[in-house]
């Protein structure tokens, strides 16, 4: 195993692991104690697990020397990340106490929320009510809204991400940094898919350098989708599935989801950045007017329309659309540069899109696959292991079974053996008794006819 033990310590004993609390593509977190607080805490351990391992010391090593620098690089962005974290003071964040390195990686303490995380609150119940789901989402945007005004992105919001204080309020956890692991590699769609949490990251977060820049949106679009998620207990489809389909309203209208909510996903869910709701702030507040919203822009239909349209514009007559200045550029997604102006490029950049998405979706398989086998071996040593242990254990019992009938049996003759000495002592005395009898008495040794005593008076 590549995590650290329980009990092992951490800055001279100021922290002791407790237990995993979970592992991703690259970290560790574990329940610790901050021992002279006498406090729980979660600890995020910096470990790349596809290029690092760990030695008896507890160092991190890092399989090959090609990988060292990509694995500093990101040791580098896990502390800048946490810093930026620990710079945020909001109730619905997770409070940062504490960034070290040592086993040469790095390290961050964070508030331990108690209550887990809403992934596994759905697990346990399904689904949430209106009144419960509407009360973490206006929360969690009220983080978002947060960040945004300091130009910050998350780019993972999901329920695994949203804790439970122990108050039961939501706090964000895991921040950016699975994207900046993307950015920086550039192998967002080539390599394992992390930082994208398919049913939550939309079309943009699909297409490399797909998110450049500073984009509410995108984080607005994974609010909807957790919100569609708390809602039904349904994962959210895929956004290419939502851009062709639109949202499954029918699943939203089935739990008895109010159509001023319903309203709100589909308007924070639209596949266009453009179309899609510009801030955390304006979600909370349609999600709080007293009357319904008017229904989302842009239905699924629309965004067919579009599609055709476009196609009709990509004709041999129309030459190459992209060199007409009046349509702006597709990847330029930034919020400063967005326009209103209708994109006749859009069914391009989407098919684009699309396959930028499909390659995603078939490495997701491959490393699924690859982690199933993995799994899989995993179990069957497993299984060798404790049937090697189980005929151990056979034997021993065995051994002892036959320890304890020895002894058992020893115990019978050697007490048998005894009762026949006695017996045999007894006999030996009785005669020479009955000798002595005879000899000073004048008994006779021999029965008398009638026996000594008259027969019948006893
Ligand atoms: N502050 C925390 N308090 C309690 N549990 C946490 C905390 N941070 C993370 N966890 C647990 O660890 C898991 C993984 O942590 P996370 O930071 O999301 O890492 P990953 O990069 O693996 O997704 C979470 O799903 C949650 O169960
Ligand atoms: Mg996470």
């Amino acid at each position: 195993m590549y995590t650290l033990s329980n009990n092992s310590s951490l800055k001279g004993g100021e922290y002791k692991i407790l237990s995993v609390l979970g592992q991703g593509g690259f970290g560790i977190t574990y329940l610790a104690e901050q021992v002279m607080l006498e406090r729980k805490v979660a600890l995020k351990e910096f470990f790349m697990k596809e290029y690092c391992g760990r030695d008896e010391t507890n160092h991190m090593t890092i399989g090959t020397d090609g990988s060292r620098d990509t694995v500093n690089r990101f040791r580098a962005k896990f502390l800048k990340e946490a810093r930026n974290i620990a710079r945020l003071n909001h109730p619905g964040i997770v409070h940062i106490f504490d960034v070290f390195e040592e086993n040469g990686t790095a390290y961050y303490v964070m508030e331990y929320a108690v209550g887990g995380s809403l992934a596994q609150k759905l697990k346990q119940t399904g689904y949430f009510s209106e009144t419960l789901a509407k009360r973490y989402i206006i929360q969690v945007a009220k983080a978002l809204d947060y960040i945004h005004q300091k130009r910050m992105n998350h780019l993972d919001v999901k329920p695994g991400n949203i804790m439970l204080n122990e108050n039961g309020d939501a706090i964000l956890i895991d921040f950016g940094l699975s994207k900046q692991y993307d950015a920086m590699t550039g192998r967002q769609t080539s390599t394992t898919p992390v930082g994208i949490s398919d049913g939550y990251a939309p079309m943009e977060q699909y297409k490399p350098g797909g998110v450049g820049e500073f984009s509410p949106e995108t984080d607005i679009y994974a609010l909807g989708a957790t919100f569609f998620k708390l809602l039904t207990g349904l994962t959210p489809p895929s956004a290419s599935d939502v851009n062709e389909d639109g949202v499954p309203v029918n699943e939203l209208k089935d739990k008895g989801v109010s159509q001023k909510a319903i309203d709100v996903i589909c308007k924070a869910m639209q596949g266009r950045k453009k179309e899609r709701l510009k801030s955390a702030r304006t979600f909370i507040d349609l999600l709080e007017a007293d009357t319904p919203p008017a229904p989302a822009t842009k239905q699924p239909e629309v965004e067919d329309n579009e599609a055709t349209l476009a196609i009709v514009v990509e004709t041999p007559q129309n030459g190459n659309q992209h060199a007409d200045p009046a349509v702006p550029n597709p990847h330029d997604e930034g919020i400063a540069s967005q326009t209103e102006v209708e994109d006749p490029d859009y069914a391009e950049e989407m098919a684009e899109a699309e396959k930028e998405f499909a390659k995603a979706m078939e490495n997701q398989k491959a490393w699924e696959r690859n982690e199933h086998e993995q799994e899989k071996k995993e179990t069957e040593q497993e299984v060798k292991e404790i049937s090697t242990l189980q005929l151990l254990k056979n034997v021993l019992a065995a051994l002892l079974a036959i320890v304890l009938i020895t002894v058992i049996v020893n115990g019978i003759i050697e007490s048998t053996r005894s009762r026949n000495e006695a017996i045999y002592e007894y006999t030996a005395d009785s005669a020479a008794y009955e000798e002595a009898a005879v000899d000073t008495m004048g008994w006779s040794a021999e029965p008398e006819e009638d026996g000594p005593y008259p027969e019948g008076e006893y």
